[in-house]
This record gives structure tokens, sequence and C-alpha cells, in this order.
């Protein structure tokens, strides 16, 4: 019943059998049509007048991005993407020689690059924490260096991007609360795919996109600020002036809220896209959308190993959405191409994702397949065969 209304709202899932959520989702009818009436207002009216016209509906997107992971309005910044939010959450730190941060092995790859290039020209130390044995970052290792080290930031991807698992991202957030260590999460992966409350999680900041497992646009993303960061008066290193206010010559306020950590320009049809998204997420997970999700990567998980010659390279105690595969008799990016040829969605990554778990799995290149809650199974046995097939004419 679900399945068959969820799919009637994707137009994308008339013709393709779209396992690549954890690239971008697709956009149910609902946000394609907030995009593209606004995009239709501005080129009728102007694109300010017509955010005059829709400020109603651009505040209630940051009420449902808020409701969505239990947070107030006032706590969410908008912008580009996840990138963006963790760059403008990084800079919100007065960096300094041997300041330490502690990380995953696991971490999204640009987040590690921002961090190297923070050690490089702040001198800021890196360390990553020790792993469970199964994968997965060990809570009690990082309560230990947390009480030797005492970092100034901890920095953790809830859901890496290619490497299977879920982190305990509840348990690192007990941790930072009880030590008073800021905390910054990536939820990039997460959002849309498991349910999230900032309180429970313990978090500092929170960073996510849209167009992912929330299913909505390409180019816009939010970040989550507590307000112990507002009260600690962290503000981004370039606050402009929709962040703050020019009060006098060589003064300025930062905004009381987390739209401090905004840009003045706007995507505004891509905010009420991102607004339609989170409701619709909303609406869908009181709906069951998060266990279908779950059910479907473990159909995925079940029936991949059956073709010979495809290995499951997920770790980690608990699993999620995105599953990965190593298929050595084919180049991960030519196999993804062959089956986008017959009409089924994957993706692949190269060793510099995510170099420390490609280089302990020994492989040069990955494959991904990410179901959500509107695939079938019969799209997954329908993966299976075009894998067969692409593999028998090899
Ligand atoms: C875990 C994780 N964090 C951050 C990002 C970056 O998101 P964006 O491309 O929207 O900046 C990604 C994108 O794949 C991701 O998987």
């Amino acid at each position: 019943m679900n399945l068959a209304r969820w799919r009637a709202d994707t137009p994308g899932t008339a013709g393709r059998a779209h396992l690549n959520n954890a690239g971008a989702g697709l956009m149910p009818a609902p946000v394609l049509s907030a995009i593209k009436h606004h995009l239709e207002l501005e080129a009728a009216i102007g694109g300010y007048e017509a955010a005059d016209l829709e400020a109603g509906a651009i505040t209630a997107a940051y009420h449902a991005v808020g409701g969505l992971i239990r947070a107030p309005a006032a706590n969410i910044a908008i912008v580009e993407n996840a990138t963006v939010a963790v760059a403008q959450a990084l800079s919100a730190f007065d960096w300094a020689p041997g300041d330490l941060v502690i990380t995953s092995e696991a971490d999204y790859v640009s987040n590690q690059l921002m961090l190297l290039s923070l050690s490089a020209r702040r001198g800021i130390e890196i360390l990553r924490a020790p792993e469970l044995t199964e994968g997965g970052i060990d809570p009690a290792g990082v309560e230990s260096l947390v009480r030797r080290r005492r970092p100034a930031l901890l920095v953790l991807s809830w859901i890496p991007t290619n490497s299977g698992m879920v982190q305990d991202a509840a348990a690192i957030g007990a941790i930072a609360r009880r030590h008073e260590i800021p905390y910054l999460l990536d939820a990039c992966q997460a959002v849309g795919q498991l349910p999230i409350d900032v309180n429970a999680l313990g978090c500092d900041f929170l960073a996510a996109t849209a167009r992912k497992f929330l299913r909505g646009p390409r180019g816009i993303g939010f970040l989550y600020v507590s307000d112990r960061m507002l009260a600690a008066n962290r503000y981004p290193l370039f606050i402009d002036l929709r962040g703050g206010t020019w009060t006098a010559p060589d003064r300025f306020e930062p905004d009381a809220g987390a739209r401090r950590f905004e840009n003045w320009e706007f995507a505004y049809a891509l905010v009420l896209g991102l607004g339609a998204a989170a409701r619709y997420a909303a609406d869908a997970e009181t709906a069951g959308a998060l266990d279908a999700t779950a059910a479907l990567a473990l159909h995925t998980r079940r029936r991949l190993p059956e073709v010979e010659g495809v290995t499951l390279l997920d770790r980690g105690h608990t699993k999620s959405a995105i599953v990965t595969a190593s298929v050595p008799r084919i180049a991960p990016a030519d196999l993804v191409a062959a089956l986008r040829q017959s009409g089924v969605n994957t993706s692949w990554f190269p060793r510099s994702a995510a170099v420390i778990d490609m280089d302990r799995k020994r492989i040069p290149a990955g494959w991904r397949i990410s179901p959500h809650y509107y695939n079938t199974e019969a799209e997954v046995d329908r993966l299976i065969a075009a894998v067969r097939d692409t593999l028998a004419i090899r």
C-alpha cells in the first residue's frame, strides 16, 4: 500500500531501478513541484519579489528540517551542501598549533582533507580513534583518548560513504557530553535513512545534504548548531551580511541563531525543495519507510553473494543501506556503466575515497549499491540478473 504510493510519487521509478540513493535519491513529485513552482515564480515576478512572496513557505522549510531531526528552526542553518556545513562548523574554532581533533578511520574523504589542511596550515593534530575488531569506531577507545588528551573537537561520519556500516554516533555523543567536548556529526548519509534526535545524539553540529536518502534536490544542505555553541559565541570565520550585522566601523554582531552560519545568496527554489523533502521524509518515516529501507539492504546483502565472483566488503556491527562489494573480474567503473545501460543505477568509488578502509581491504576500487524504501525486491533481483549477464559476456 505505502510502497505503491511511494512509487507513484516517484516518476523516476517508471523506467529504471535506481539503487544509487547514497549518490542521490530520486526526488518525489512534491519536491519537484516545490522547486519548479518557485523557479516559475522567480521568472514571472523577479527573484527578490518571489522570495518575499514565499517568505512563509521559506520559514516553514526551516521548521520542516528542524522537525525531522527534533531541533528548533532557529538552530538550523541552510547551506549549499554537507561539505560546506562541515567547513562552516570547523571554521568556528580558533585553531592553534597542537590542538587535537579526534575522528575515525572511516570518516568522509572531504572531512579528512579539511582536517589535513588544518594540520598543514594551522598545526593541529589529528588522531583517528581505535577501531573495533568487526570495524567501526570503538567508544571505549575514544573515552580513554578523551580522558588522556582532551581534544578540542570530536568529528564523526555517522554512516560512512562506502564501508557499509553505521557508526555508534550516540555513544560518541555521550562521551562528548560527559567531558564537555564539542562534537561535529556528519549525518549526510543518515538523514532520511535513520531516525534522528539531536538531543539524544548529544551533538553540537550536525551536517547534512538534501540529495541523498532525504530525496531532496542537488546543491543544498543544512547545518544544525546547538544552543551550547551559539551561547559560546561560535560563528564561522567568514561570516557575511546574512550571518552578522555591521554595527560600527570596527564591530559586528553575529545573528542570535544558527543563521550566523548561512550565506546571503540562496537558491530559494532549492530551499523550498529541501523543505518539501523533509516533510515527505517525516511522513514516510511514520509510514515505516526506514524499516523498508533496512529490509531491502538486507535482501541485497543476501542476494549479491549468490553471484559468483561478487564479495561483500561491508564491515561494522550495524550495517547501513549502503552495500559495498568487490567484483575482481571487472573494473567497478565498467560494471556501473554496463548496469546503467541496462537500466540499473549503482555507483563505484576509488581508493582515494577511503584510503584507510580500502588499503585494509586491499582493493583499488569498490562497487556500491544503495537501495531505499521506494525500491522493490524485484528491482534488486533485476540487478542480480544484470550483473550475471554482464559477467557472462566478459
Ligand atoms: C558521509 C558523507 N559526508 C559528507 C558528504 C558530502 O556531501 P556533499 O557532497 O553534499 O557536500 C558525503 C557525500 O557523499 C558523504 O557520503
